[in-house]
């Protein structure tokens, strides 16, 4: 596998291309025009800069990695790449859009995977030109730190297609594992209920949003407590994940908090739009009850 090609250049699609990149691959990163790729590019320079000045790595490593990546508009360009990994909004019509556009153009023994957090594969492989050669690769936010990589594999998707996908994934030093096409796949289904909790926690008037965010931060040594968390990944996000637990098992446990549905109602999403369960607009985060 040489070429990577990595549609969508916001958070997650720069930090795919970015470790891609740093691994030696040629990268193709795409948005919807190349100015945003150019933007999402823009970002990673900065990110390497940053892990020059700490003596991560060296400038000659940065400066090879950054001339891995070319900027491209849409996915016309992306007939070289032997793995293509789609990190556009997490819209089941965007994505199935985007497929059947990228299809158009891919070699017939590309990989198509997608990093969505939440949509079945299954279902996303039905828009791709091979659902043997689709699965889901999920990375986590932010893809240079997180060490994690989830595998999720369609009911169509080939072990070729899965072996391939796991060599790729050793070489970027994260470490795979894999799921079954389940609601949520493993991180998901285990950290929203905690989040979702932390809601119903609030609501009830357990306790306040920071001393819920110390106690879990502290003691069980999280990094972050989970209003932090989900305001970092955002609200929305959280809710729509949430959704996906509760309407793709039928189990009440998955409900999501009305608090949670308030805040999202409200268009408080987190550090996205500078108030969730914080308010950003300040030099600190200031709890929002
Ligand atoms: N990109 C690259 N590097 C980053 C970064 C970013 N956006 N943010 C922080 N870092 C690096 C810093 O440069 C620093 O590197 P260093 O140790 O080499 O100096 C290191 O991470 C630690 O950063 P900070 O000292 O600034 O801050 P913290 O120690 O508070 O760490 C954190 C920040 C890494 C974000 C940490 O708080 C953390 O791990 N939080 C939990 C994140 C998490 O759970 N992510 C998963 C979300 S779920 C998800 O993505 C799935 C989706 O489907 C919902």
């Amino acid at each position: 596998m040489k070429t990577v090609g990595v549609i969508g250049a916001g958070q997650m699609g720069a930090g795919i291309a970015q470790v891609s990149a740093q691994a030696g691959y040629r990268v193709l990163l795409s948005d919807m025009d190349v100015a945003r790729a150019e933007k999402g590019k823009a970002g990673i320079a900065k990110q390497l800069a940053r892990a020059v000045e700490k003596e991560k790595i060296t400038a000659k490593a940065a400066d090879a990695a950054l001339a891995n990546i070319e900027c491209v508009g849409g996915t016309d360009a992306f007939a070289p790449c032997d793995l293509v990994i789609e990190a556009a909004t997490e819209r089941e019509e965007i994505k199935r859009s985007i497929f059947a556009n990228v299809g158009k153009v891919l070699s017939d023994t590309a990989i198509l995977a997608s990093n969505t957090s939440s949509i079945p594969i299954t279902r996303l492989a039905q828009a791709s030109p091979d659902p043997a050669r689709f699965m889901g690769v999920h990375f986590f936010n932010p893809v240079p730190v997180m060490g994690l990589i989830e595998l999720i594999r369609g009911l169509a998707t080939s072990d070729a297609t899965v072996a391939a996908v796991e060599a790729y994934g050793k070489t970027l030093n994260k470490r795979i594992v894999h799921a079954n096409d389940a609601p949520g796949f493993i991180v998901n289904r285990v950290l929203m209920p905690l989040l979702n909790e932390a809601c119903f926690a609030l609501g009830e008037g357990v306790a306040t949003i920071p001393d819920i965010d110390a106690a879990i931060q502290l003691g069980l040594n999280h990094p972050m407590g989970p209003f932090t968390l989900a305001d970092f990944i955002g609200l929305d996000t959280c809710l729509e994940i949430t959704r996906v637990l509760f309407e793709g098992t039928g189990d009440p446990k998955f409900r999501p908090a009305p608090l949670l549905v308030k805040y999202v109602e409200a268009g408080w999403y987190g550090r996205k739009t500078g108030r969730g369960f914080y308010d950003y607009s300040g030099a600190e985060p200031v709890p929002t009850r």
